[in-house]
């Protein structure tokens, strides 16, 4: 599931007068670096981060602009949509420990292994994640810090909140960096009937408003471990989904609210599960949860004890709840967007105004497929984010064809092009666009058309 800090202010630089040195800079960047790579050597030696320094290597895909990203820290500024969600739902979970501040870049081993991905599993690839170098990512997700939070804490319940990164497509709804809060709770093996069934009373009698949900049973597809019972995985289930139903209740506080269950996979729970809301006129994916892998806490001191785990999308639920309708806007630093919340209020926001779009279409052939060298959509996203910042709202594959002879591919794609802040023009973006068109020629090969 999906669902996030600017040294370097992209829109901005574009703006003003830093138009072209933001520009040169980057220029300069990919000129050097593909030079670079063409002598087969790394770029730049080593790369800061957050005080520290990384060496880079052969894996190192991050850029300057996800890089300028990590001191933004959204979730922590006070009257930011973010920061009031986040606020709500850890009154909710008020017996738990709060964690909101630590570090982005973790490892390998924590982001994958320790949550046990296979080895193949896609979301290690260079495409989905941004890596620092081969043993460092920047987290892709809240669960990477679950076996370290259990591993050192003595709490029975953590509820955690940090900013995530994903090499991603480039819509309304997605955005490179986005929030996720992680809910961990355990409970001893022996005595988990009356801990549970005591937590539920308080649950149930506090929970407001009937609200429309619907439920699937585990099945096949998505087992209780081997290693619990039936009664205990049903009453590990029975206290997740009723805490989560509870927290989106009083979030939303609608009686004519939605929700629904629906099955899901991932490497370190089950059964797991994901939360729908109906919200105009779709299911809108909220949350994903589960019955943590007993594996996890075996390895991380809690043999004895069970327990479930859920990570959801703070930005996913904020644009609903505070009617924001792009992704980009929680990065605005524009007062027209920030003084309308303040401290702890969820009000509805007001736009100011649609500045006009602007589309540009590229086509070109890719590179032919080599091994280990596959062509992914997300290098191209890449470039145009790194390039347009977020004056990109959307890129969209409009065609693709195989020439018929050569078996070459074309992919044509279309950038729409948008502030939200002011009108762009022509000219700026026609500069972009020949910028979008040189980089990813030069970067991944391709022959434009
Ligand atoms: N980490 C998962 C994701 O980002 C969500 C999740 C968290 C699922 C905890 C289950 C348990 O997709």
């Amino acid at each position: 599931m999906r669902g996030g800090r600017y040294i370097l202010r992209v829109n901005a630089l574009l703006g003003s007068s830093g138009k072209l040195a933001w520009r040169q800079l980057l220029t300069a960047l990919y000129s050097s670096a593909a030079a670079e790579a063409k002598n087969s050597t790394s770029q730049s030696p080593t790369l800061e981060i957050l005080g520290q320094s990384y060496p880079t290597d052969t894996h190192t895909n991050t850029t300057p602009t996800i890089l300028s990203k990590l001191s933004r820290n959204l979730h922590l500024q006070p009257s930011h949509p973010l920061n009031t969600l986040k606020r709500r739902i850890e009154s909710h979970f008020s017996t738990f420990t709060h964690l909101d501040n630590l570090n982005p870049v973790v490892t390998t081993t924590q982001n994958f292994d320790d949550l046990l991905f296979e080895p193949s599993h896609p979301g290690r690839s260079k495409t989905d994640t941004y890596y620092i170098n081969s043993s460092h990512v920047l987290r892709t997700h809240t669960s990477a810090h679950q076996s370290d939070v259990l591993r050192n804490g003595k709490s029975n319940g953590y509820l955690l909140t940090a900013d995530v990164y994903r090499r991603d497509e480039i819509d309304v709804s997605h955005y490179p960096v986005f929030h996720q809060m992680e809910g961990i709770r355990i409970f001893p093996r022996s005595n988990l009937s009356a801990e549970i069934s005591s937590d539920l009373s308080t649950l149930t009698s506090s929970a407001p408003s009937p609200t429309s949900i619907t439920d699937i049973p585990t099945s096949d597809t998505n087992p209780i471990q081997s290693v619990h019972t039936k009664s205990e995985a049903d009453l590990v289930t029975k206290h997740l989904k009723t805490s989560l139903e509870s927290m989106v209740k009083s979030l939303f506080r609608d009686e004519t609210l939605q929700i629904r269950w629906i099955e899901a996979y991932f490497p370190f729970t089950s059964p797991s599960w994901e939360m729908e809301i109906l919200y105009q006129d779709k299911w809108l994916e909220i949350l994903g949860c589960g019955v943590v892998q007993q594996q996890i806490l075996d390895s991380t001191g809690h043999a004895d004890k069970v327990g479930w785990a859920f990570g959801l999308g703070l930005e996913r639920i904020a644009m609903v709840l505070f009617d924001i309708p792009d992704i980009r806007l929680f990065w605005s630093e524009d007062k027209r967007f920030l003084s309308q919340f303040r401290e702890g209020e969820v009000t509805t926001f007001k736009p100011f105004s649609k500045y006009p779009a602007c589309y540009k279409d590229i086509s070109f052939w890719c590179p032919a497929e080599k091994e280990g060298e596959k062509w992914h959509d997300n290098d191209f996203a890449e470039i145009v984010r790194d390039v347009a910042g977020d004056l990109a709202e959307n890129v969209r594959l409009i065609d693709q064809f195989t020439h018929p002879k050569k078996g070459t591919v074309s992919r044509c794609f279309r950038i729409n092009y948008r502030s939200m802040e002011r009108t762009v023009t022509n000219e700026e973006i026609d500069r972009i666009q020949d910028e979008v068109r040189r980089i990813s020629a030069e970067k991944l090969g391709v022959t434009l058309r």
